[in-house]
């Protein structure tokens, strides 16, 4: 028999083709935790409103995504240990009291894709982060967790990069570069945490800085590979990998924060693979 637990869902904008109600309702058909999970797209202006709102009608439950994960930080009650180093929040727990507690799980789903299912390493490597957002912010604190040589941050706007490797440097070994000077590095591992695969835009990277034949990994997941990663391919990267198991790695634990139970995630990544 199934427990009811109604009212779950993702908040964001745009959110029509999140595949987080699919994984949710999958998880929830494995695991036998009836839930409904549906996608809510809300005004870029209220979402304090519409997190109020979905709080009062008994939502036990909500994933957030973009713009709304810095405000979703400010907004909580109680925060978990990446939430805190992130300043970002993906997952809110409407507590039976009617706390609310925010944590941000992209940080364990990266690692547990790369580590667990790609038996990639962090500790001792050198390794290159492409953005400075959102994205490359709910990793970074998780990643200098691990102990890597060196994290060396490369973005765009300069200024966005020197906040990140302030607000993250007493967490481990991290530092800003510029573009033109990163033929001087080699790197172990390069992560794509920029948004320019979303909109197919590629930036000009020095194609020397994959003759080291680094492993790369684009935090976007697309059903055709990224430019990002088709470039490195031809660069000569080791091995390539998309956001895809990012993906369902973070949602199992935003589900684990609900409901205390870790769904299996394998034969979920490879479904959605072949579709
Ligand atoms: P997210 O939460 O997905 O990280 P974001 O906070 O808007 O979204 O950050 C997007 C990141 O992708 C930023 O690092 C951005 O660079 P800027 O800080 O210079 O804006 C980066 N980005 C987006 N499009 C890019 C492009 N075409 N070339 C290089 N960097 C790009």
């Amino acid at each position: 028999m199934k427990i009811s637990l109604p009212n779950y869902a993702l908040m964001g904008n745009p959110v029509s083709h999140s595949k987080s109600p699919f994984i949710h309702r999958y998880f929830s058909e494995k695991t036998n935790i009836a839930m409904d999970y549906d996608a809510i797209l809300v005004p870029t202006q209220g979402f304090r409103e519409a997190l109020s709102a979905f709080q009062k009608q008994g939502g036990k439950g909500l994933n957030i995504t973009l713009p709304f994960k810095q405000q979703a930080f400010i907004l909580m009650d109680t925060l978990g240990k990446a939430a805190q180093q992130a300043g970002a929040v993906n997952t809110i727990f409407f507590r039976p009291d009617g706390s609310r507690y925010g944590e941000n799980t992209d940080g364990i789903g990266f690692l547990r894709d790369y580590m667990e299912n790609h038996q990639g390493e962090i500790s001792g490597k050198k390794i290159l982060l492409l953005g400075a957002g959102g994205a490359a912010r709910g990793i970074l604190g998780p990643i200098l967790g691990l102990g890597p040589k060196e994290v060396i941050i490369v973005n765009r706007t300069k200024n966005k990069a020197d906040v990140l490797v302030q607000d993250f440097k007493k967490f481990g070994p991290v530092k800003r570069v510029d573009m033109n000077e990163l033929s001087e590095f080699q790197f172990d591992l390069i992560i794509n945490a920029t948004s320019a695969s979303l909109k197919e835009e590629l930036f000009e990277l020095p194609a020397v800085i994959f003759k080291s034949h680094p492993w790369c990994y684009d935090m976007v997941y697309q059903s055709q590979p990224t430019s990002f990663l088709v470039f490195a391919k031809a660069q000569g990267a080791n091995k390539c990998i998309d956001g895809l198991g990012m993906l369902v790695e973070q949602a199992a634990e935003s589900f684990f924060i609900w409901h205390g139970i870790k769904p299996e995630t394998q034969t979920l990544i490879e479904a959605l693979r072949k579709t």
